[in-house]
Order: C-alpha cells, then sequence, then structure tokens
C-alpha cells in the first residue's frame, strides 16, 4: 500500500506541493481545501498529468475532512498569504484559528499522522499544531529552514559559478527577520565558502536569505513564494517516508537543547520515519548565541500572542 499523504490547503503551496509529492511518487495524495471545486479541479487536472509523466499515485481533492482519514503525513498549508509590506508576523491571530480547525480535524481523522506545518507565521503556527493535536512533539514540524537554507544556497551558487548541489549551508532559528544564516558553516564541494567569497558578498547573501520571503512577495504583490516552499516541504515527507535520517533544518520543539525548553525553533533535525529524531546541536559562538537568544525571545513573543 501506498502511503497516504494529506496537503490542507488548495493555494499556491499547496497545489505545487501535491504536484511535487506526485512526480516524486510518494504516495496517494489528498487536496483539501474549504473552497469547492478548487482542490477538485486541481486533483483532477493533476491526475491528467500522470500518463503523461509517468507518475501511478492517485490524487483526490475534497472539502471533507473525513477523505483524509489515517494520513501518514498532514501538510498544512492553509492559511491567509503575505501582501507586500506586511511581514510574516501580521498573520498570526487569523491564520492560529486556521491552523487549530485544521488540527483538531487531524487529531481526529489521523491521530498517527506526522504533521508538517507551512503556514506563518511559521513558528507559532507549528506550536498551535502541536498543542491543538495533543501529539508527541517529534511528530509535529515546521518546514522553514529547509527554504531559508534553499535560497541562502542558491544565491551562493550563483554567487560563486558552481552546482547548487554542491553548496552546503544551512539558516538556524525562526522563520523571519532573526532567522540565523550560519554562513560559518557555508561550504562549496566541502570548501570554506570564507576561502571563496569576499566578506562584502557574503553579508549581501545573508541579508539577502533573511529577506528572501519577502523579495518574492513583493514581485509577485498578489501572494507568496510557492515553488521553493512546495519543494522544500517535499524533502521533508520524502526523508520521512522513505526513514532516509537527513539532516535538515526545521522548526522543531526544544526540551532543553540550546538551553530552550517548550519552543520550536528552527535547528537541525535528524528526519525519519518516526519524524524529529534527533535534534543536533551544533557549537554557537557568541554572536550566534547572541542571534540566537534574539530568534527564542521573537518566537516566544509569537506563541503569547497567539494564546496557544
Ligand atoms: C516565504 C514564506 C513561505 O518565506 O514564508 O516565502
Amino acid at each position: 500500500m501506498r502511503p497516504k499523504i494529506t496537503v490542507i490547503g488548495g493555494g499556491f503551496v499547496g497545489s505545487t506541493t501535491a504536484h511535487f509529492l506526485a512526480m516524486h511518487e510518494l504516495g496517494d495524495i489528498v487536496l483539501l481545501d474549504i473552497n469547492d471545486g478548487i482542490p477538485q479541479g486541481k486533483a483532477l487536472d493533476l491526475s491528467q498529468a500522470a500518463p503523461v509523466e509517468g507518475f501511478d499515485v492517485q490524487i483526490r481533492g475534497t472539502n471533507s475532512y473525513e477523505d483524509t482519514a489515517n494520513s501518514d503525513i498532514v501538510v498544512i498549508t492553509a492559511g491567509m498569504p503575505r501582501k507586500p509590506g506586511m511581514s510574516r508576523d501580521e498573520l498570526l491571530a487569523v491564520n492560529a484559528g486556521i491552523v487549530k480547525t485544521a488540527s483538531e480535524n487531524i487529531k481526529k481523522y489521523s491521530p498517527n499522522a506526522i504533521v508538517i506545518v507551512v503556514t506563518n507565521p511559521l513558528d507559532a503556527m507549528v506550536h498551535v499544531a502541536w498543542k491543538t493535536t495533543g501529539f508527541d512533539s517529534r511528530r509535529v514540524i515546521g518546514m522553514a529552514g529547509v527554504l531559508d537554507s534553499a535560497r541562502m544556497r542558491h544565491f551562493i551558487a550563483e554567487a560563486v559559478g558552481v552546482s547548487v548541489e554542491d553548496v552546503t549551508a544551512f539558516v538556524m532559528g525562526g522563520h523571519g527577520d532573526t532567522m540565523i544564516p550560519l554562513m560559518r558553516f557555508a561550504q562549496v564541494g566541502g570548501v570554506p565558502l570564507a576561502d571563496l567569497l569576499p566578506k562584502e558578498k557574503i553579508d549581501a547573501i545573508v541579508e539577502r536569505t533573511r529577506n528572501g520571503g519577502a523579495e518574492i512577495v513583493s514581485l509577485l504583490k498578489t501572494g507568496s513564494a510557492y515553488y521553493a516552499p512546495a519543494a522544500s516541504v517535499v524533502a521533508m515527507v520524502e526523508s520521512i517516508l522513505r526513514d532516509k535520517k537527513r539532516v535538515l533544518p526545521c522548526a522543531a520543539y526544544l526540551n532543553g537543547e540550546y538551553g530552550v525548553k517548550g519552543l520550536f525553533i528552527g535547528v537541525p533535525v535528524v528526519l525519519g520515519g518516526k519524524g524529529v529524531e534527533r535534534i543536533l546541536e551544533v557549537k554557537l559562538n557568541e554572536e550566534e548565541k547572541a542571534a540566537f537568544e534574539k530568534t527564542v525571545q521573537h518566537v516566544q513573543e509569537l506563541v503569547t500572542g497567539s494564546k496557544f
């Protein structure tokens, strides 16, 4: 039997996630949205791409949570996207309500699922999903670090003029202005980035990474990014379903790691069949520690503001 993956939210992020999941043949897909016709139409269209692309998965669109029953993974993308000039944090109240409803239904229909949250403000929304489902924290994970790191890797590859495949770099912390692009660890084919690019160029990449989501919002004007967010979700789903144990930066529940207790923060984790199987603790220098404290404080404020 194929795994069952539900994607909640049939907007650009949700439907692109369904598309990439299908292309990777990761499982049967249920696309759920409150708007009648949208998920059904997109699922049908995507199913009709299958004979051409040659993927054998079922894709079903629905407005009913009953159809999501016994999913192995549920991805929450539903929520209001940002408009130009808006911060992710301005979406807090409205999206907390949307994520709460989705989470109640996940708890009811898919009590054993692993939940991946994409809705912004990400770090607070993962918290809402965790509180509402009551699931073990290893099974509730936020997607942000893979995306922020992918943006940074793209900028590095472009600046150095090499394949993206050979660029390793990661971002820690919250998904917002306080994120921490850890350039000290960035490498190109094993060579430290600092040996290949001058400091000003590296600093510019840090800045562009932090602003990566907003740059796209300001170009699109009517919504936020979706290709890279969807690809990032799919990398996480694949690592879980195939028990690959990839090391990916995700918003994970900290229970004393990094000196933090009771918050979801972006850190490198081992992602496998059980969800977050391990949290890797990076030895941060003083400057990075200060940045980490700042991001923790910001996430704490958001969580408090969400009233969860
Ligand atoms: C972004 C949104 C998804 O970073 O937060 O593009």
